[in-house]
């Protein structure tokens, strides 16, 4: 399924190989080795009726399309469409659906989701049920006649729930509904929920596909040929694209995509370790520690458990003061960068939660989220040791 034949790629080449050099080609004009940055707004045609393929930018341009077929190439898809955010991108795949559809969503899913589905489409006649996707007898049971989705997110943030992905496709498909896994928080390195049967794929660019805290992005990856017609028109029709620059960025993020999950995901597992067995920490939630309920099931289908771990400190106070006292970990929202971050999911990415619904989650007033960078992880343990003897 790979688009390998868009460079001089054989058939049976590697992912990180793929993630170098799918979807690119010297430029045509110079030979230059890296796609350049097609910053332009329209394309002069040649002559009335004839042009090079290209008309218009919001349509089609060059940067934005190599970064498509990259990413659908190491998601292992036929086709990419890259919008000016993953908000922006789980936007277009919900115009899949029609008035009077019934979506099936993880309970845990990433706030903003759930306010677009909540707040948004909501008024547009479908309705969702959340539900903890892990549990697939409970997620068969929120099926209704109407669903037409199932939406997972695996893992989910902060807890760091598995959802079976080959099971997931399988309950969907026995309903005649698509399965969308949002894929951020593994990225294709780690997860490709297409081989497991999902029919599309989301992504943050945002987050490790860009890997480098510089730019706001999204994509989708499709595989059925009539889903990649209607994104392909909706993403022009709609016109949240992602832009030249941005593409171009999200490009350069990719080309290292192995690299850098390489190290999140061994800078992950110590801390992850480490924090396990720290006196002041009540509980760590990593799908790499064998402590995890879903360990098996997240050895069997990710490759590596990725950069993010949350843990429990018990209460407000000594989240508090933990997260004051850092000095490496950036206190921040989002994830995924080479920079590790730290935040506080009951009032930061998870504050418009009702609280009774975060306590429900596990996503108490002592969680403290971190997203592990690349950093030597000593340095990393150093900062946490100093900070936790604060505590
Ligand atoms: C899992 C997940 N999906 C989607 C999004 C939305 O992406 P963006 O912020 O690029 O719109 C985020 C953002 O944090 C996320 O964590």
């Amino acid at each position: 399924m790979y688009l390998w034949w868009i460079v001089k790629l054989t058939k049976d080449a590697r992912f990180s190989t793929l993630c170098l050099h799918a979807g690119q080609e010297p430029d045509p004009t110079t030979g230059a080795i890296i796609t350049p940055i097609y910053q332009t707004s329209t394309y002069v045609q040649d002559a009335l009726g004839r042009h090079k393929g290209y008309e218009y930018a919001r349509t089609q341009n060059p940067t934005r399309e190599a970064l498509e077929r990259n990413v659908a190439a190491i998601e292992g898809g036929l086709q990419g469409f890259a919008f000016a955010s993953g908000m922006a991108a789980i936007g277009a795949v919900a115009t899949l659906l029609k008035a009077g559809d019934h979506v099936v969503v993880s309970d845990n899913t990433y706030g903003g989701t759930f306010r677009l589905f909540d707040k948004v489409l909501r008024k547009y006649a479908l309705s969702f049920s959340y539900v903890d996707t892990a549990d697939l007898a409970a997620t068969e049971r929120a099926f209704t006649p109407e669903t037409r989705m199932l939406f997972v997110e695996t893992p989910t943030n902060p807890i760091m729930r598995i959802t079976d992905l080959a099971a997931a496709a399988a309950l969907a498909k026995r309903h005649n509904a698509r399965l969308v896994v949002d894929n951020t928080f593994a990225s294709p390195c780690l997860q490709r929920p297409l081989e497991f049967g999902a029919d599309i794929v989301v992504h943050s660019t945002t987050k490790y596909l860009n890997g480098h805290s510089d730019s706001v992005g999204g994509i989708v990856i499709a595989v059925k040929t009539d889903d990649i017609e209607w994104l392909r028109f909706v993403q022009n029709a709609e016109g949240a694209i992602l832009s030249p620059f941005d593409s171009w960025l999200v490009l350069r993020g990719t080309k290292t995509l192995a690299l850098r999950m390489a190290q999140h995901n061994a800078n992950g597992l110590a801390l992850a370790q480490f924090l396990d067995g720290h006196p002041k920490v009540k509980k760590v939630y990593y799908p790499g520690l064998p402590s995890h309920p879903q360990h098996a099931l997240a050895a069997r289908q990710m490759r590596g458990f990725g950069g993010m771990l949350a843990f429990d400190l018990g209460t407000l106070a000594s989240a508090r003061t933990l997260l004051n006292s850092v000095r490496l970990h950036a206190l921040a929202e989002s994830l995924g960068g080479v920079e590790s971050l730290i935040s506080h999911p009951a009032t930061m990415t998870h504050a418009s939660v009702p609280a009774d619904k975060r306590q429900a989650l596990g996503i108490t007033d002592g969680l403290v989220r971190i997203s592990a960078g690349v950093e030597d992880v000593d340095d990393l343990k150093d900062d946490l040791t100093q900070a936790l003897d604060r505590v």
